[in-house]
């Protein structure tokens, strides 16, 4: 019997801290960096995000995320066998985000591991984790998206910090005799990696070049509308399915406007598009399953839809999945 990964819990997490954009226009104010919610509304329709506190890291996000998914699912984490976490922004340099991730959740011997592709991370998470529980080395994963990007912001940088915020969201994915994932699609082409960076290291006990994110929006923007629409027509070609089975659309939550870029072109209404970009920002790899949790949990996706995830980000990554829910 051919063996399927299919999504039986979700979960998310956000910091209390939530800033208006009026909260942004005050603290950039102090600054003397000029900015205005008319703008950030009307160029990328972020209303709201949510900033950790100094001591809380991407595994605290995590694990509230993954509790709840868990708790949906109704699978104790002892039965966990597989731990992926999505991030760049690590708690540690090492161990991987999931390693931390793994002991929080009381658990021990499981493979537990970090995917680095920034804002396409989940997608690439879900597709290692689809492929390791169809081939049997898993059957009951946790795949997950968690970061504290307002750490990589430069809030002297008026282009880039009022666009991203913290956050983390959850899936269990579990080995099943039907669909679940129905295919993956995922693509990197590494010469774009200056349009979107932080091209600091950790070298000698200093941080060496600028650790603050780097982003020129309009070459995304270009880059991004381009590959998304040819990822979901290819992920969609391999499940033998057309636009007219889509559900519900959950894009990566960067910019409303690419958003809508991408519906129209798939001849989807936007009432088929899940957007929380309004009130998350850009949550780069939590964005999605973000996203996906919130429209669960307001009883929007139910049991049997079928979903297309969408991510681009920094690399330049991008990638899709389209499952039966
Ligand atoms: O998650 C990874 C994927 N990331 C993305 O998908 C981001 C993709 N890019 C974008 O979403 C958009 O390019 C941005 C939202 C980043 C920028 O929007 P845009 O329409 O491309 O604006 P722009 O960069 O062309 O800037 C237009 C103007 C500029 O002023 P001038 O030179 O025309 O006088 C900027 O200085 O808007 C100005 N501006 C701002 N004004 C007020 C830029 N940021 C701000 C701001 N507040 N925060």
């Amino acid at each position: 019997m051919t063996r399927y990964a299919r999504i039986t819990g979700t979960g998310s997490s956000l910091p209390p801290r939530r800033l208006s954009n009026a909260d942004m226009v005050t603290l950039l104010a102090a600054r003397g960096v000029e900015t205005s919610d008319d703008w950030i509304v009307e160029r990328t329709g972020i209303r709201a995000r949510h900033f950790v506190a100094d001591n809380v890291y991407a595994s605290d996000l995590a694990l509230q995320a993954c509790l709840q998914a868990l708790d949906a699912a109704a699978v104790p984490a002892s039965e966990i066998d597989l731990i992926i976490v999505a991030t760049s922004t690590p708690d540690m340099v090492f161990p991987s985000t999931a390693a931390i991730l793994q002991q929080k959740l009381g658990v021990a011997g499981c493979p537990a591991f970090d995917v680095q592709a920034v804002c396409s991370g989940f997608i690439y998470a879900l597709t290692v984790a689809d492929a390791m529980i169809r081939t049997g080395g898993a059957r009951h994963a946790l795949v997950v998206g968690a970061e504290v990007f307002s750490r990589l912001l430069d809030f002297n940088d008026r282009t880039t910090c009022v666009l991203f915020g913290d956050g983390a969201g959850a899936v269990v994915l579990q080995a099943s005799d039907t669909p679940g994932i129905l295919a993956t699609d995922i693509h990197a082409d590494g010469k774009h990696t200056s349009i979107l960076c932080v091209p600091g290291h950790v070298a000698g006990g200093q941080i060496l070049g600028d650790p603050l994110l780097k982003m020129d929006g309009q070459a995304v923007f270009k880059l991004a509308v381009g590959v998304l629409e040819d990822t979901a027509r290819a992920v969609l070609d391999k499940a033998g399915r057309t636009t007219a089975d889509i559900d519900w659309l959950i894009p990566h939550q960067a910019n409303i406007r690419i958003m809508q870029s991408t519906a129209r072109k798939l001849k989807l209404p936007m009432d088929k598009v899940v957007v929380t970009v309004d009130q998350h920002g850009n949550t780069s790899a939590a964005s999605i399953p973000l996203a996906l949790d919130h429209a669960v949990r307001l009883g929007h996706i139910k049991k049997g839809d079928t979903l297309m995830l969408e991510g681009v980000g920094g690399g330049f990554t991008w990638g899709s999945v389209l499952l039966d829910f």
